[in-house]
């Protein structure tokens, strides 16, 4: 089961990345559903932060895969516009991707059979106005607990999460 998580505007959803990244490891694979405007790149930006990448962290659609020095070398991808990629689009797009990064994946689903299994996957749905359902899934029942923590954690600091 998910863990979910009710955001009411782009801080509750940048709260949830921030403490996202405090789990997260070198050669961890994020992956982030949802559509349009859901607010995944906030997401993602948000963690990019926590991990300390101190430029500005914009949508990758037309490069296709960011990378940036952090603690930890954070990629950020966005398939979207990838379709059905071609061989060389898709290495220039899991080059980023490697044992010493965090990679952060909007749109994965053309990309997936080339990425390492994703620790976390992330599904973000509209709800009407500022309001968005997040839901978080772990790999293993030893990131469910640790993303079940996060959640409560949030809970506590915004009421209405
Ligand atoms: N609760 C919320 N969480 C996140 N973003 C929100 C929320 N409420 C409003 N927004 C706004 O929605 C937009 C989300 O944009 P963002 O680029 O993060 O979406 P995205 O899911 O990455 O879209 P795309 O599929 O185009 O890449 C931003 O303008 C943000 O300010
Ligand atoms: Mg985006």
């Amino acid at each position: 089961m998910p863990v979910e998580i009710r955001s009411d505007g782009p801080t509750t959803t940048e709260a949830v990345g921030a403490a996202l990244a405090d789990i997260l490891a070198p050669g961890d694979v994020v992956v982030l559903r949802g559509d349009l405007g859901a607010g995944k790149t906030t997401l993602v930006r948000a963690a990019a932060r926590a991990l300390g990448v101190s430029g500005p962290v914009t949508s990758p659609t037309f490069a296709i895969a960011n990378s940036y020095e952090g603690r930890v070398p954070v990629a950020h991808l966005d398939a979207w516009r990838l379709g059905d990629p071609d061989d060389e689009e898709m290495g220039l797009a899991l080059e980023a991707v490697g044992p010493e990064a965090v990679a952060f994946v909007e749109w994965p689903d053309s990309v997936l059979h080339g990425l390492p299994a994703p620790r976390v996957t992330v599904d973000i749905a509209h709800r009407g106005g500022d309001v968005r359902l997040v839901r978080l899934l772990g790999v293993d029942s030893a990131t469910d607990a640790l993303l079940g923590a996060l959640r409560d954690d949030l809970r506590a600091r915004y009421r209405d999460a």
